[in-house]
């Protein structure tokens, strides 16, 4: 992933430097930068305060924060999202509850965890994400391009093919509940912004 930001960013002629870090205790120069975004990481860091937090302090005086976090999917694809839960680590597994209850359950308890960590003029803007599939071995091929990949690699070997199987079945499932029978789900996104306060 590093890799091919590295390479995008070369192609488009940016000046950026990539680096792998643990996003819930950066080792960078605080008060150095204008803009702290994450995308889609934030429900995955154990203290999902104290990361916003650390974030704030590598902010200049009024800079920026961006995170987005899932919302609400089409209830129709609740059973292939579930297909690895019963393979997952409690580290999965808790991220993906964490997504529905608790600060990341409302667009009001995500900002309340920017605001907590010292946030201003907390507001969030969402909207859906088009998440939709060719047939049963597009969406395979999705999985192993997203963080699903690490859920695919739990199951068993042994077991891979029946999970393939299963999946294939749930997947016409939803084509059936989709009033297009296209197979596939629309993912709101929320994007929760905020202003570091002067120190
Ligand atoms: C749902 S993916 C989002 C990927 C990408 N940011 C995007 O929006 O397409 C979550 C990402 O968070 C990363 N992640 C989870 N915990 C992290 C941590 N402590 N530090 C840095 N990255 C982390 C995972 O490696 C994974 O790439």
């Amino acid at each position: 992933m590093v890799a091919a930001a590295a390479d995008n960013a070369a192609r488009e002629g940016l000046s950026v430097e990539v680096m792998i870090g643990d996003a819930g205790d950066p080792d960078l120069p605080t008060g150095s930068f204008d803009i702290v975004t994450a995308s889609l990481v934030l429900f995955f860091l154990p203290k999902p305060v104290a990361a916003p937090s650390a974030w704030g302090e590598l902010l200049v005086d009024g800079g920026r924060i961006g995170v987005s976090t899932f919302g609400a999917y089409d209830a129709a694809w609740e059973p292939v999202d579930a297909i690895f839960e019963p393979y997952l680590p409690p580290d999965l597994r808790d991220a993906r509850i964490t997504g529905k209850q608790g600060p990341f359950g409302s667009d009001e308890g995500v900002e309340r965890l920017l605001v907590d960590a010292g946030f201003a003029d907390v507001r969030t803007a969402s909207g859906p994400v088009p998440v939709w599939f060719d047939g049963a071995d597009h969406w395979h091929r999705w999985t192993k391009s997203t963080g699903q990949r690490r859920m695919g690699e739990m199951v068993p070997e042994a077991e891979r093919a029946a999970v393939q199987a299963s999946a294939g079945r749930l997947l016409d499932d939803t084509r059936r509940q989709n009033p297009d029978h296209r197979i596939g789900f629309d993912q709101d996104v929320r994007y929760t912004v905020g202003r570091r306060r002067n120190r």
